[in-house]
């Protein structure tokens, strides 16, 4: 049997939180007091983009976690982002609203298999996309996101043998895109794997004008069809800096907050699922609420906390991502 907690994922709060106070203010105030900053992947929901210092994809976040000059990072994110934020910052407190916001992804790739499948190919490098523990990256060689993917891959001599996990969708897009035959980890993101094509593409009938903007993480039947295939960042910036009107997107919704803040005489369509039961709400990234947010804040709690030794091992592969990144001017 589901305990209250499970069944209430995203209400659920087990402190009194005061029905007057404006938790915008709260959070403020707190943030100033304690000089925090709040980071916030655009999955998040509307509320949570609006307080948040920062806003971005993957590897802007990875970014800004390196180079803040905060004592506290509160993450509003999952688990492996608020990670690599310590890993990055191993002096700064990282919070992370709710800590059981996982990541069925970075759940498809336990470490200890990893490191047995390493083991089949020794004179592979590994790359490994940053929806991934803190133990895999320890196990890897660079670590990507899907904004930079396809340049980290490019980066390397054509004849140098690569594993690439644990995303096989985005493995085989990045495979493809740049001709290289890469050892793919079979892993998988639930979110992205919902979208239907015959959904799509019966919708694109109705709003014949439209663009279909996917994540690499889509499955390749809802790649082939779309005209831009990008990070949230990519996804957000094509629809800003295109003329087209209509755009039916196949990535988690909460990007659409943004997109309709940005471009507010412009139409967002979330791409149709599969089941008509499914929904393209990443259930860990909207187990934050701002409640969950203002409590952690206050209580700074639930932090993130890293071994020194994975942090010692995990920063390199970060880090060479990050340097790959400058160089390039991503
Ligand atoms: P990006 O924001 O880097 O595109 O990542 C998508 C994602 O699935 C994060 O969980
Ligand atoms: Fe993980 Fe997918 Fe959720 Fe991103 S959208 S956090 S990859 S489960």
């Amino acid at each position: 049997m589901d305990t209250f907690e499970e069944i209430n994922i995203r209400g659920f709060v087990d402190e009194y939180i005061d029905p007057t106070l404006d938790l915008f203010d709260e959070i403020e105030k707190l943030k100033k007091q304690k000089n925090a900053v709040i980071l916030a992947h655009y999955y998040q929901d509307g509320d949570i983009q609006d307080i948040a210092d920062y806003i971005g994809d993957s590897l802007g976040l990875s970014q800004e976690a390196a180079k803040t000059d905060a004592d506290i990072i509160v993450f509003a994110g999952v688990h492996f982002m608020a990670e690599t934020a310590k890993i990055l910052s191993p002096s700064k407190k990282v919070l992370l609203p709710d800590i059981k916001a996982g990541c069925s992804l970075a759940d498809s790739c336990p470490p200890h298999l990893f490191k047995k499948f390493k083991e089949n190919y020794p004179d592979h490098l590994v790359i490994t996309y940053v929806n991934c523990t803190a133990e895999l990256k320890a196990l890897s060689d660079i670590v990507c996101t899907s904004s930079n993917a396809v340049q980290i891959v490019e980066s390397l001599p054509k004849d140098q043998k690569i594993i690439f996990g644990p995303d096989r969708n985005l493995g085989r897009y990045v495979a493809e895109k740049t001709g290289r035959d890469l050892v793919l980890w079979n892993g998988a993101c639930m979110v992205h794997e919902i979208f239907s094509r015959e959904k799509i593409t019966k919708l694109k009938e109705r709003y014949p004008n439209a663009k279909l903007l996917a994540h690499p993480e889509c499955e390749e039947p809802i790649l082939e069809i779309a005209d831009y295939i990008g990070s949230t960042t990519g996804i957000l910036k094509y629809a800003t800096n295109h003329d087209d009107k209509e755009f039916i997107v196949a990535t988690e919704a909460g990007i659409l907050h943004q997109m309709q803040k940005d471009n507010p005489d412009k139409v967002f369509i979330p791409a149709p699922p599969n089941n008509t039961c499914a929904c393209n709400d990443c259930p860990h990234m909207k187990r934050n609420t701002l409640e969950k947010l203002y409590l952690c804040l206050k209580n700074e709690s639930p932090e993130i906390t890293v071994p020194a030794d994975i942090i010692a091992r995990a920063v390199k592969p970060i880090e060479r991502m990050l340097e790959i990144s400058a160089q390039l001017g991503l």
